[in-house]
């Protein structure tokens, strides 16, 4: 994993095995997890943007390091604590998606808030065809953003879409050309570091837990999240901007 820190409050986290489409193994995915772990805590760190290379974002767990597993193995590598790391980081994540976004590198696509998809990016879930299903919360989560229809027809058959395709389903935020996937992700993500960082932890948690409960339970979340916020300096910030016609200038407190 190269991490880097290219705009202020922003970490880049690039996934590095090229040779292998970046698949990913126990390696990649305990750096992952001690990485998050991290910037979690790290006040500085507003916003992490997630990507691979032009030839892959991860086309998927490691084939080749499970295929002989046993269920006992697959129990002991404990991989759904390494993926709760993922699934718990509280800022904001973007993925910043060209070329393949396969099986489990589609479902880490899918543990972030916004998707920036090449034109060229191939998402699927082609569990199917090695003979096993997604382990990682595809099944959930796909169904999620783009509805019962369009994710059965990909996990059963294995099929591939394009960027194009996986924004119009809502499977993408946006598909821009491949070689400007990277900087749009990262103009994003510059804009939402400037922002009032409880503010945007509470947005996350509220769409996320929101959408199991039902909607006056979602409502009551949302409304206490919302009423919390005004402890912040950022919503004293935020208005006093407003009323004075000026920028805001958040502190994240
Ligand atoms: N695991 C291990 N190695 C992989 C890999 C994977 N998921 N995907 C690609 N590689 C390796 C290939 O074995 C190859 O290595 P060698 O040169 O040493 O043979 C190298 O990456 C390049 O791959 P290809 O030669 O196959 O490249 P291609 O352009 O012809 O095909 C591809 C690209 C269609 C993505 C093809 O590599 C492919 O189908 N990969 C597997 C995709 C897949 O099934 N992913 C789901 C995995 S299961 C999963 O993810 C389970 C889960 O969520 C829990």
């Amino acid at each position: 994993m190269i991490e880097e820190a290219p705009r202020p409050g922003v970490v880049l986290l690039r996934l590095n095995r090229p040779d292998a489409l970046n698949a990913l193994n126990m390696e990649i995915r305990r750096e992952l997890a001690e990485i998050l772990a991290r910037l979690v805590d790290d006040p500085a760190v507003r916003v992490v943007v997630v990507t691979g290379d032009d030839k892959a974002f991860a086309a998927g767990a490691d084939i080749k390091a499970m295929a002989e597993a046993s269920p006992t193995e697959m129990h002991r590598r404990g991989l759904h604590r390494l993926w709760a790391a993922v699934a718990e980081f509280r800022k904001p994540m973007i993925a910043a998606v060209r070329g393949f976004a396969l099986g489990g590198g589609c479902e880490l696509a899918l543990h972030a808030d916004i998707i920036v998809a090449g034109r060229g990016a191939k998402f699927g879930l082609p569990e199917v065809r090695v003979g096993i299903m997604p382990g990682a919360g595809g099944t959930q989560r796909l169904v999620r953003a783009v509805g019962k229809y369009k994710a059965m027809k990909l996990l059963m058959t294995g099929e591939q879409i394009d960027g194009e395709t996986a924004e119009r389903w809502g499977l993408a935020s946006e598909v821009v050309d491949d070689d400007a996937v990277l900087e749009r992700a990262l103009e994003l993500a510059t804009r939402i570091a400037a922002g009032p960082a409880v503010a945007l932890e509470h947005i996350k948690e509220t769409v996320l837990l929101g959408a199991d409960l039902p909607l006056q339970s979602a409502l009551a979340l949302e409304r206490r999240s919302f009423q919390l916020l005004f402890d912040t300096d950022d919503q004293r910030e935020g208005m006093a901007a407003f009323i004075e016609r000026r920028k805001p200038a958040f502190k994240g407190e």
